[in-house]
């Protein structure tokens, strides 16, 4: 289970404090389904319905990918994107000689980068993976249409077709309906799902697999994490995090920057941003989400946060234990003045840091909410999944929008298709 620390954000709290009572509410409300938003809350039973269901399937087709391709070419964007991408880099930050080189696309429209996706796909074999809920998103559908073209050209007709996975909705839809006429294998990606909580489904998952992740385990540790984040008290972590930035956020900080020591965390960072971007920004209100990378980003980001605006507070992932173990080497004659670290682990001098930046920041005024998993494995990923997916959910309903919700993402998309010259755009 998570480990939530907030006596670096106590100091900042006002007499009034954290308002546990309005999030004991807000998770009445979700567990009841009494919401807005409330057919939108499938995520809560993903892991037990995925374990009861797909799971097996999934598993047969990351064995299948790894079994015969170099690499697995993803198409998706945002909640059919981020998620997978977080797993693969947090967990299999470089990969090992069997496993398949992931390549996520359909995630922009630069023909720069495309090139470069190209290039880096050289001649190897490969399968394609396209998910899309809804399967009209312009930039996974125009790459899907692409890399489609180069597998059909590579393998023929026929060997292509058993080269496709679509994950996308189950009764509706372009993606679905190519995936049926064409007989690809298909996931769905459940109705009562939004994208940006999907990660433990086929959307999520079936990269995973492919590249080497234990989703039995994923999905394991998320039955038992969501079990044990339905506890209604304040010792609940997603409650204390959830009531914590509310009350921030109501003393004048609006702004959140999620941290972490880690740089294989980065992209969680960016699946953290769009669940709780998406979720709470709505109604001219919500905190602006942002991250960090420490201690590179010290060195760019340091001065703003220590010295400007006062309207910020940082959130900082770390995990307890290591991985892996490196210790300072001893320098006979010492020649860059290091040898006071010699003998000590890497790790050590990192947590050190960490410590000393924790003091520095909540010196010059910034609240610090610590959020700690295990380790950076299935098990630490899962937890910290369910554990920003309920809170996310609880620190919604306490600031009163529909948390499941994303009418804002439209706009854009208007106008882009009616200055596309798509037939019927407006
Ligand atoms: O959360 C969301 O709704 C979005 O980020 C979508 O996931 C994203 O736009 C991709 O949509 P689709 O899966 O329909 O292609």
């Amino acid at each position: 289970m998570i480990k939530v620390d907030l006596s670096g954000a106590a100091p900042f709290f006002t007499d009034m404090g954290p308002d546990y009572a309005a999030v004991a509410a807000a998770h009445r409300t979700l567990a009841e389904g009494t919401g807005p938003g409330a057919d939108f809350t499938g995520w809560l039973s993903l892991p037990r319905n995925m374990a009861s269901g797909e799971l097996k399937q999934v598993i047969a087709t990351g064995k299948r990918i790894r079994s015969r391709s170099q690499a697995l070419v993803v198409v998706g964007i945002g909640g059919s994107y981020l998620g997978a991408r977080a797993a693969v880099d947090l967990l299999r930050p470089t990969k090992k000689p069997d496993d398949p080189d992931i390549i996520f696309v359909g995630n922009g429209l630069s023909p720069d980068a495309m090139m470069d996706t190209l290039n880096r796909l050289g001649d190897k074999d490969f399968d394609l993976c396209v998910i899309s809920k809804s399967g009209t998103t312009l930039e996974p559908a125009l790459a899907f249409r692409m890399f489609k073209g180069l597998l059909q050209s590579k393998y023929g007709a026929a060997g292509a077709k058993k080269r496709i996975t679509a994950v996308t909705d189950a009764h509706k839809g372009v993606l679905h309906n190519m995936a049926v006429n064409e007989g690809w294998e298909t996931f769905v990606v459940p109705d009562d799902v939004g994208g940006r909580f999907s990660v433990l489904s086929a959307v999520g998952l079936v990269p995973m697999a492919a590249a080497g992740i234990d989703v039995q385990k994923v999905i394991d540790c998320a039955i038992a994490e969501f079990d044990a984040l339905d506890l209604r008290s304040p010792e609940n972590p997603a409650w204390q995090y959830a009531a914590a930035r509310q009350h921030l956020y109501h003393n004048g900080r609006s702004i959140e920057i999620l941290a972490s020591y880690e740089p294989s965390f980065r992209f969680f960072a960016e699946w953290w941003k769009q669940l709780y971007g998406e979720s709470e920004g709505k109604n001219g209100i919500g905190i602006f989400p942002a991250s960090v990378e420490f201690t590179a980003d010290l060195h760019s980001m340091g001065q703003f946060i220590q010295d400007g605006p006062r309207t910020l507070y940082e959130s900082v992932v770390s995990f307890e234990e290591d991985l892996e173990s490196f210790t300072v080497p001893f320098d006979i004659g010492d020649p860059d003045g290091l040898n006071y670290l010699a003998g000590r682990k890497l790790g050590d001098v990192c947590r050190t840091a960490a410590a000393a930046v924790k003091q520095a920041h909540i010196d010059g005024g910034v609240p610090n909410i610590g959020i700690t998993a295990h380790r950076r494995d299935e098990e630490g990923f899962a937890s910290l999944v369910c554990f920003f997916e309920m809170a996310c959910a609880l620190s919604g309903y306490v600031s009163g929008v529909n948390p499941f919700d994303q009418p804002g993402v439209e706009a854009y998309k208007k106008n882009m298709f009616r200055m596309l010259g798509k037939p019927g755009a407006v």
